[in-house]
């Protein structure tokens, strides 16, 4: 996952969250405040205003510790089988890509020539794509979020830091390669000169700052959910990326996209794989857990990012993405539908009564999503344009 998006890009949910567009000056200078207010012991109501951070968000209810602690047993007894089935789709680091090996070599002398190479195949490519693409490079910038994520999951995290469970190994290597996606991408769009580096560093900073609201309870249940769903958006997004730059005609930035699309998809699978063996298991379980992370919906890791300007940043990056293809409404429904394909929903059996209501749910819920996004679409009002600082202020197509 690390990266990127993955939400509904017309998701409400996220509309709730942003802010008031003119939100009053006073308030950037405001001292960071977190009103709290407790309602069960595993559950608080927080507000957390930092304008000198990031603008104020509105997170959700932030429920912590949902899964029964008896079932921390299960991840502690699946250590042997996740370094059997899950650490094998790890790379060995000799054998991984490295962002070097796509970029100009600075040692060498034709370095010059390659950056204006560069930077010739770049001019021929639009701004809205590079909105995407940098869009893209932010969430995968914002990594310690998501290494952070992993480790808030009971019964899974790091708890030292260097722990050789097989579930703390898979987290950190996991990382390592992650890492990769956002340093290419940022020396890639670092050279193009065609992205206000200075903005979009600012960017990964209050992102970073920000944290994510992902609603995962500290539960491994949903915190696997939250990540196949993820993998296999970016899968879907770089992998969109990749195809543009082709048809751009420059097939490097293409093979750029690409690389890290396979990453992702590696990714996918281990943590597909993960849900599967919980579903094989504790299928009432899973199904409920699957179940409760789409009617809370998935939101994209980069649902908090601020330039210092936009208040509304996100948004308009995903329309961007919308319009262009890159990550679409018609993505989020493909995800849901493949992941209960992958999970085989529709064939559980054994299920409580509330396991079977979770399971019709899930069943008709990608092409209900589909029948509503067909509606907005055709209401959503077409046009339109917003100024990204990400490319010096210029107009960009919503
Ligand atoms: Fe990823
Ligand atoms: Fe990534």
């Amino acid at each position: 996952m690390a990266s990127r998006m993955a939400l509904h890009p017309h998701d409400v949910t996220l509309r709730c969250l942003s802010p008031p567009l003119a939100a009053p000056r006073r308030r950037r200078r405001a001292a960071v405040r977190v009103l709290a207010v407790a309602s069960t012991p595993s559950t608080v109501s927080a507000k957390v205003e930092s304008k000198t951070f990031s603008p104020p968000r509105e997170v959700h209810v932030q429920v912590t510790h949902s899964m029964p602690p008896q079932k921390i047993e299960i991840f502690k007894s699946l250590d042997d089988w996740a370094r059997d089935n899950i650490l094998t789709h790890l790379k060995p680091v000799e054998k991984c890509w490295q962002p070097q090996d796509f970029l100009p070599e600075p040692s060498s002398d034709g370095f010059h020539d390659e950056v204006k190479e560069l930077r010739e195949r770049a001019k021929e490519i639009p701004d809205d794509y590079f909105v995407c693409l940098v869009g893209d490079m932010i969430t995968e910038e914002a990594l310690p979020t998501y290494q952070t994520m992993l480790n808030t999951l009971d019964g899974v995290r790091d708890e030292t830091g260097a722990s050789p469970t097989a579930w703390a190994v898979w987290t950190r290597a996991w990382t390592a390669e992650e890492n990769r996606h956002g340093d290419l991408l940022n020396k890639y769009l670092y050279l193009t000169g065609r992205v206000d580096m200075r903005q979009i560093e600012k960017t990964i900073q209050y992102l970073i700052g920000s944290g994510m609201d992902p609603r995962t309870e500290n539960n491994p249940y949903l915190g696997f959910i939250y990540t196949s769903f993820q993998e296999r958006a970016t899968f879907i997004s770089h992998g969109n990326t990749a195809r543009h730059a082709k048809d751009y005609g420059d097939l490097k930035l293409a093979q750029i996209c690409g690389i890290i699309a396979s990453d992702e998809k590696r990714h996918e699978t281990a943590y597909t794989k993960i849900v599967e063996k919980l579903f094989e298991i504790d299928p009432d379980g899973t199904v409920l857990a699957l179940a409760d992370m789409m009617k809370k919906k998935i939101s994209m890791p980069a649902h908090l990012m601020f330039d210092g300007q936009d208040d509304k940043l996100f948004d308009h990056f995903s329309m961007v993405a919308q319009r262009l293809g890159v990550y679409t409404a018609r993505d989020y429904a493909d995800i849901l539908e493949f992941l209960v394909n992958r999970w085989k929903v529709a064939d559980l059996t054994g299920l409580s009564g509330e396991g079977q209501k979770a399971q019709d749910y899930l069943c008709t819920l990608a092409s209900r999503i589909r029948k509503l996004d067909e509606r907005a679409q055709s209401r959503a009002k077409k046009g339109g344009t917003m100024p990204f600082s990400w490319v010096y202020g210029r107009e960009v197509q919503l």
